[in-house]
């Protein structure tokens, strides 16, 4: 089932540097068996979870061993497919380990790790050429909303970010503000759709109507389970990246479940 653009909305959790190994495979079964409790239906609203890397192979292999109908990925990925790169982890490894998406250019990554839009679109070509999807983060600092307005840093991110990429290609946007993110203080469902039909006509220029109309574009920023509702109401919010709250089962799977909430 999909939304009426056609496109499948997709909840993905980002643990960050939570959750070892062995607490990963106790929260996603909880998390699957919750959800097919509660009769959720895997295939209208795509579930993905995305652990520390030394989480993956043990997610792997519990998905895979207990078919679970859950999606999982990379929280980074490295530009380079192999060599002298102490601490990186390259697309062929991640791809290794059956991960589906990979998030890139995370806003954590942008100023922590000073990564810049060069080095996001060298890695958005790092997952294109490895099989995985990746999950392109932009989004505006409060000094850039003021001074800029509030789409012209995320879609210059995004711009930045499809450099490399000429052909139609399997990629997901995450509209994440800067100032929503673990603030408590999410942007309006207003703010966020004002955002994501930009991106969507950045898309639309840059790649074409098709790829455009089939990409779905997340919000993420203080998603919580009682203002899922309002962005999911939106015609160009397909999902959401969630932090947080993607940690805590029964709000993660609320989250998930938005379209039994009161008034969907
Ligand atoms: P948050 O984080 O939900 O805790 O605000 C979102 C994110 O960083 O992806």
């Amino acid at each position: 089932m999909t939304d009426g653009a056609g496109r499948t909305p997709l909840i993905a959790g980002n643990w960050k540097m939570n959750l070892d190994h062995l607490q990963a495979i106790a929260f996603v079964q909880k998390l699957a068996w919750s959800l097919k409790d509660a009769r959720h239906d895997f295939a209208a609203v795509e579930v993905a979870v995305f652990p520390p890397f030394t989480d993956l192979r043990s997610v792997q292999t519990l998905i895979a061993a207990d078919k679970l109908p859950l999606e999982y990925g990379a929280q980074d990925i490295s530009e380079h497919d192999s060599g002298a790169y102490t601490g990186e982890v390259s697309g062929a490894l991640i791809s290794a380990l059956e991960c589906r998406y990979v998030l890139i250019g995370h806003s954590e990554r942008r100023t922590l790790h000073a990564e810049t839009d060069e080095q996001v679109a060298a890695k958005v070509d790092a997952a294109l050429r490895n099989d995985l999807v990746p999950i392109i983060c932009v989004g505006e600092t409060s000094e850039d909303l003021e001074k800029h307005g509030p789409s012209a840093v995320p879609v210059a991110q995004l711009r930045a970010a499809l450099a490399g990429v000429t052909t139609a290609a399997d990629i997901v946007v995450a509209y994440e503000p800067v100032w929503a993110i673990g603030s408590g203080q999410a942007a309006t469902p207003d703010q966020a759709e004002q955002v994501a039909a930009q991106l969507r006509s950045t898309l639309a220029e840059l790649l074409g109507a098709d790829v455009a109309g089939k990409t779905r574009i997340l919000y993420g920023g203080s998603v919580k389970a009682n203002n899922i509702a309002g962005f999911m109401r939106e015609p160009n919010v397909d999902g959401a990246l969630v932090g947080g709250a993607s940690l805590d089962l029964t709000e993660f799977a609320s989250i998930v479940r938005f379209r039994n909430h009161v008034g969907v």
